[in-house]
């Protein structure tokens, strides 16, 4: 008999402790959100967006080609260390307002040199001399695009 009241003793406490917890959580006069797991923010973050450079423009990608296939040997891909040639990012910046000698500068470097543009001289001097490639072939269009590559953030 004593087991037997014991029994329902520990029935009661049980009960009445599990009723407490479930009214703290809402249930079941109101479903707690867990139950709907369509609510939850799983805080799954969008890997898109998590890069630390924004994604290339349909420009950049093309550029991004041509410069691996014309300039990666002797320029750094990261445009910020010196190679076999200098760092590319900035070169906008330094050409500015000489812009068509720039692209001059890409099909034909020695061209612009042999000019005797300042800059241009003292940049291969700079380089000891180590003359560029020419890219007769590359268009207006595929400078700006490599151009817009290099400098992009
Ligand atoms: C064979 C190696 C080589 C290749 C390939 C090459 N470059 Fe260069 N580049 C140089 C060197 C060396 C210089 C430094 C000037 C000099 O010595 O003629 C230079 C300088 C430059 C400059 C001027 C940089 C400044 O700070 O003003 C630009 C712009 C440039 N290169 C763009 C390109 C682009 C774009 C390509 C690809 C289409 C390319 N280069 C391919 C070697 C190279």
């Amino acid at each position: 008999m004593k087991f037997i009241l014991f029994c329902f003793a520990l029935f009661l406490f049980c009960w009445t402790s599990t009723c407490t917890i479930n009214r703290q959580a809402g249930f079941p006069f109101e479903a707690p959100d867990l139950l709907y797991p369509a609510k939850i923010d799983l805080n799954i973050k969008d890997k898109s967006n998590d890069q630390k450079k924004p994604k290339l423009t349909e420009q950049q990608v093309r550029g991004k080609k041509l410069f691996r296939r014309n300039c990666a040997s002797c320029h750094r891909r990261n445009m910020v260390d010196d190679m076999t040639g200098p760092a590319l990012r900035g070169v906008t910046k330094r050409w500015e307002g000489r812009e068509t000698l720039l692209y001059a500068w890409i099909k034909n470097s020695q061209a612009v040199i042999a000019s005797g543009d300042a800059y241009a001289t003292a940049l291969y001097k700079e380089w000891d001399n180590s003359e560029m490639n020419a890219f007769p072939k590359l268009t207006d269009e595929d400078i700006l695009d490599l151009l817009s590559y290099i400098e992009r953030e």
